[in-house]
Formats: C-alpha cells, sequence, structure tokens
C-alpha cells in the first residue's frame, strides 16, 4: 500500500511521482532532512527535530517552508492524522528547490518540501537487551557534521561495510579520534563514566543524545563530553548508541572483541529504561 505524503502544501501518496529531475535535493544533495518517530499516531520529540531542521536550514540558507514551530506541527498532524497504521516513523526533506541545473542557484528560488510516513519495526525488548556489533571505519564525510544534509554516501559506504561484515553499524574515526555512528550518535562507558563526543561541526546533535545526557547526569551518572580517543575503544566497560530509530541500543562487540561480558551493561540498561520512558511521556 502506498504511503501517505505530503508534498509542497498539498497531501498525495507516494506511488505519485513528485520531484523534477533538477532538483537540487537529487542532483546537488543541496536538501536538509529529519526523520522523527510517532507511537499511537502521537509524535515524539517534534519540537526538537523541528529546531534542528530550522536550525539546518538557516546554515545552508534553504528557506524553511513552516516559519514557525505550530505550522510544522500542524502539518505533521494532519499527516498523521491520514496514516493508516499507529507506530512508525516520518521522513521530512526540504530541498532548496527546482530550477535549471548550475552550480549557482538563482536568488528567490522556492524549497521543495516533502514528508512521508512509513512504518517501521523498532527494536523488540529482546534486541533492545542483546545489543548490536559495531565495527570501525574511517570517516569520509564532508566536514559540517552538525547539518542533517542528505549527503549521506560516505554514510551508506560504511553502513554497508558494517553489513558486510555481519555487523549492525560503523563507528566513525578521524585523526584517532571516534566521532559518531554512521546513523548514530556513540557513548562510550569507562570505570562508570559516560563519554561522548562534544556538539561541534564533527557530529550531528542528536535528539536522543541530548535526552539521554541529561537522563544520566539525572541518574548520577558523570558525563564526559569529549572526544574518545581510538585506543580507548580498548578499555570500554560498556558501550551503547543512540537514535531515533533505535533508541537506546547496548554495542555488545566491536571489531570483534567482545565488550564487558557481551550482555548489555548496567548503566545502558538503566538508561534505557528511562529513555523509553521519557520517549512515551514526550508524545
Ligand atoms: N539518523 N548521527 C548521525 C550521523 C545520524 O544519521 C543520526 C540519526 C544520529 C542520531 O540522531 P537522532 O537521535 O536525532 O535520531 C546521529 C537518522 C535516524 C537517519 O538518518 O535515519
Amino acid at each position: 500500500m502506498p504511503d501517505v505524503l505530503y508534498f509542497n502544501g498539498r497531501f498525495t501518496t507516494t506511488d505519485e511521482r513528485v520531484l523534477g529531475v533538477e532538483d537540487r535535493g537529487f542532483q546537488f544533495g543541496d536538501a536538509c532532512y529529519e526523520v522523527f518517530k510517532f507511537l499511537g499516531r502521537s509524535p515524539t520529540f517534534l519540537a526538537e527535530h523541528y529546531r534542528r531542521l530550522d536550525e539546518g536550514l538557516h546554515v545552508l540558507e534553504i528557506a524553511n517552508p513552516w516559519p514557525d514551530a505550530q505550522s510544522f506541527r500542524a502539518t505533521m498532524r494532519e499527516l498523521l492524522d491520514r496514516t493508516a497504521f499507529d507506530d512508525g516513523i516520518v521522513y521530512i526533506q526540504v530541498s532548496r528547490g527546482e530550477s535549471e541545473r548550475a552550480h549557482f542557484w538563482p536568488d528567490g528560488i522556492a524549497p521543495t518540501a516533502i514528508a512521508y510516513s512509513r512504518s517501521f519495526k523498532f527494536p523488540d525488548a529482546a534486541k533492545k537487551e542483546r545489543g548490536i556489533r559495531v565495527i570501525t571505519a574511517p570517516d569520509r564525510r564532508w566536514k559540517q557534521c552538525d547539518v542533517k544534509s542528505v549527503n549521506l554516501l560516505a554514510n551508506a559506504m560504511a553502513k554497508k561495510k558494517a553489513q558486510r561484515a555481519g555487523a549492525d553499524e560503523s563507528l566513525l574515526i578521524e585523526d584517532g579520534t571516534v566521532r559518531e555512528g554512521a546513523s548514530s550518535s556513540f557513548f562510550a562507558i569507562i570505570d562508570g563514566r559516560i563519554i561522548t563526543h562534544p556538539l561541534d561541526e564533527h557530529i550531528l546533535p542528536g535528539v536522543v543524545r541530548d535526552r539521554v545526557i541529561d537522563l544520566a547526569i539525572a541518574a548520577k551518572v558523570r558525563v564526559d563530553e569529549r572526544p574518545l580517543r581510538e585506543a580507548e575503544l580498548f578499555t570500554l566497560g560498556e558501550a551503547f548508541i543512540t537514535s531515533t530509530t533505535q533508541g537506546v541500543m547496548p554495542v555488545v562487540e566491536l571489531d570483534g572483541r567482545i565488550i564487558g561480558n557481551s550482555r548489555r551493561g548496567e548503566i545502558t540498561g538503566e538508561l534505557q529504561r528511562r529513555f523509553d520512558e521519557l520517549e512515551r511521556a514526550s508524545q
């Protein structure tokens, strides 16, 4: 069944081919995106996703088709009201727009806005306890990773490398420093302290990342926002990744080495429980 699609102010379904071949998102990767999760047709952390989209569009000098949070919320509300299932994700993309192919874009170009809902198999309790395997891979992304741009080729290459190695995620390494996952934020736990990369141009400001840091502080776990050296990966007590689709997901194996005792660690389990509670409450 086709999914419900919002396109430039009207609703249709994903079987309508709405994008032109000269859309700059398609030809130049000239676009920003967001992914949020909904449960029982209620969005989670919608205000945070809107804020990040708005900031990214501002950096890229793309006009925001939703100039305020209320208009964004109204579109997403209607999209979810038209959606046939209760739980899933919404993918949103705003490109600079469509114009005759040229690196220079015309002044006043109108952005292309799309959003569609999709069902999604979120990890179940068994998966959340079992955790995932990760590998390390070189970070070959562009230098403005704090913007959620659609330039995901390097991420997709790293992700495929992980899949071919029988793993779920790649940790991206640059200059001997662990940045983040190819599609997730990364947290190390060493001697009972959490270490995660500080917010700068090397990582995406993950919505779940921010919530989990607050939850850890509330649980009296120390959080150091500092770059983690690759060598420190050999000293992990626990580790986990976070993302909108995976929540807090334990990492139990890294480059074939077992972490902890190959099971979800205690701190990770506690943060996972607290985050799931917060996510339900955020609706
Ligand atoms: N990815 N870092 C990167 C590079 C990501 O692509 C993502 C999310 C995150 C986590 O961000 P958040 O907690 O806001 O989901 C970190 C999404 C889910 C995706 O591309 O599908």
